[in-house]
């Protein structure tokens, strides 16, 4: 038999059979805290998708791992078709809709009332999505994982159904992980701040998540909430939240965003030059920048757009440590790829906690350390692309230009186009996602 699609640690090369032990964080994580562990699946081996098959998770399944595990496994097309439909079914008679291919047009009116010249928007909804953001996009890659491991009996299920679920999240992502894990009638302990939104905790407890407040000890370090989730993961929670090192299989489904706009755009013949894209801890944009490249090597495009991430005034660690490293290459004289191994076994040389609270009004977005920030900086390289700073001004003025134009989103939502706002690239075609439902 073939062996299982493998899984590989971005930091310190482990590999992982996904048919035996999880994908999930990788095994050498906690004995080199210094390594950036990521746990990425290998690229795909088959052949784009041609037939026309609107939900992303069956038309991509050959490009997802749950996808192709189920292949290997023996698990019939229609079959893991079966999977994907019963979970989306569940989906809606949770949250009334199931995850879908999502709109992406190009918006003059919005572009135009960016006062940018020459600028040509396009935007992708994912606020159309359950839950109301691409997270469960994220968590979807996941549960469609374990729901493959259990239907095709593989070694990694065992006991599984006596591990809950765990996320230490407050906002889309919590409530992503709540609707899947309701969807998929499996237990969910959800870690959050005492000061955490009301709309969002009843949010959660309604759909049956179990909450466990967390207070700040006197003199602990750290996020209280980040504490009790690991302490959670190491007596037998599985990790269901979007952040690479603690899951990495999660990445994946933000993936699918970059194949379907990619898939238009060659459509309608059609190409951009520059995707503007909100990071907090780094997943959704580690995603996208993972699938353009995917599609820019199989020739579904001819050149992957250039990365630009947008974080606030209040809380901008992945442009603090891109300049650093910017900084030691000049000093040493290393090239890209050198600086990016260096960086990747010098985690803390770069990536640092935000030294102070952070503030923003679009406060999705301000995880004081952007975990997957070494895929970023790869993306970043090798697409020419830069990390943009949008100021509480652009946030709420692309926040009204976004209402304006008919976009239901939060200021975290539309955080890519305050980027646009930022950094004005005039004349140039530029694609946002706009994520993160207004609450
Ligand atoms: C709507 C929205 N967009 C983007 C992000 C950023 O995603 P990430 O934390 O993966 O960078 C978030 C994170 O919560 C979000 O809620």
């Amino acid at each position: 038999m073939n062996p299982a699609p493998l899984v590989d640690c971005a930091g310190c090369g482990a590999v992982v059979d996904p048919s035996r032990a999880l994908p999930f964080r990788c095994p050498n994580a906690d004995g080199q805290p210094d390594i950036d562990h990521v746990l990425t699946p290998r690229p795909a081996e088959v052949d784009f998708p041609s037939a026309p098959d609107d939900h992303p998770f069956r038309r991509y399944a050959g490009w997802t791992l749950a996808g192709r595990l189920a292949r290997w496994s023996g698990l019939t097309v229609g079959a893991y078709a079966e999977i994907v439909d019963e979970l989306d079914a569940a989906l809606v008679r949770v949250g009334g809709v199931g995850l879908t291919r999502s709109p992406f047009a190009k918006r003059p009116a919005l572009a135009k009332g960016t006062g940018v010249p020459g600028l040509t928007l396009w935007t992708k909804t994912e606020a159309v999505q359950p839950a109301g953001s691409h997270k469960i996009r994220h968590l979807m890659a996941v549960m469609l994982y374990l729901r493959v491991l259990e239907a095709a009996k593989l070694p990694a299920r065992e006991g599984l159904r006596r591990r809950p679920l765990a996320i230490a999240s407050c906002g889309n992502a919590a409530l992503a992980a709540a609707t899947m894990a309701r969807a998929a009638d499996w237990p969910l302990d959800v870690f959050i701040p005492p000061d955490a939104s009301p709309v969002v905790v009843r949010k959660l407890r309604d759909l049956g998540a179990r909450i466990q407040v967390c207070d700040r000890a006197p003199g602990e370090l750290g996020d209280p909430c980040f504490t009790a989730f690991r302490k959670a993961v190491a007596v037998g929670a599985l990790p269901f939240g979007a952040q690479g090192p603690e899951n990495g299989l999660s990445v994946e489904g933000s993936r699918l965003i970059a194949y379907e706009i990619a898939e238009d755009l060659a459509a309608q013949g059609e190409a951009i030059d520059a995707v503007y894209v909100q990071v907090g801890g780094g997943a959704f944009a580690s995603g996208i920048a993972h699938g353009f490249a995917e599609m820019e090597e199989i020739g579904a495009i001819a050149k992957r757009p250039r990365l630009v991430t947008v974080q606030t005034e209040g809380c901008h660690p992945l442009n603090v440590a891109y300049q650093r490293l910017t900084a030691w290459r000049k000093e040493t004289g290393a090239d890209a790829r050198a600086a990016l191994a260096h960086a990747a076994a010098h985690r803390t040389a770069f990536m640092a906690p935000w030294p102070t609270p952070p503030h923003s009004v679009a406060h999705g977005i301000l995880d004081d350390e952007t975990y997957d920030w070494l895929a970023l900086v790869e993306a970043l390289d090798a697409t020419g692309g830069e990390t943009v700073i949008a100021s509480e001004t652009d946030l709420e003025h692309a926040y009204a230009l976004a209402k304006a134009d008919g976009f239901d989103a939060s200021h975290t939502g539309i955080a890519g186009l305050a980027g646009v706002l930022a950094r004005q690239p005039a004349g140039e075609r530029v694609a946002v996602i706009v994520s993160g439902v207004d609450r």
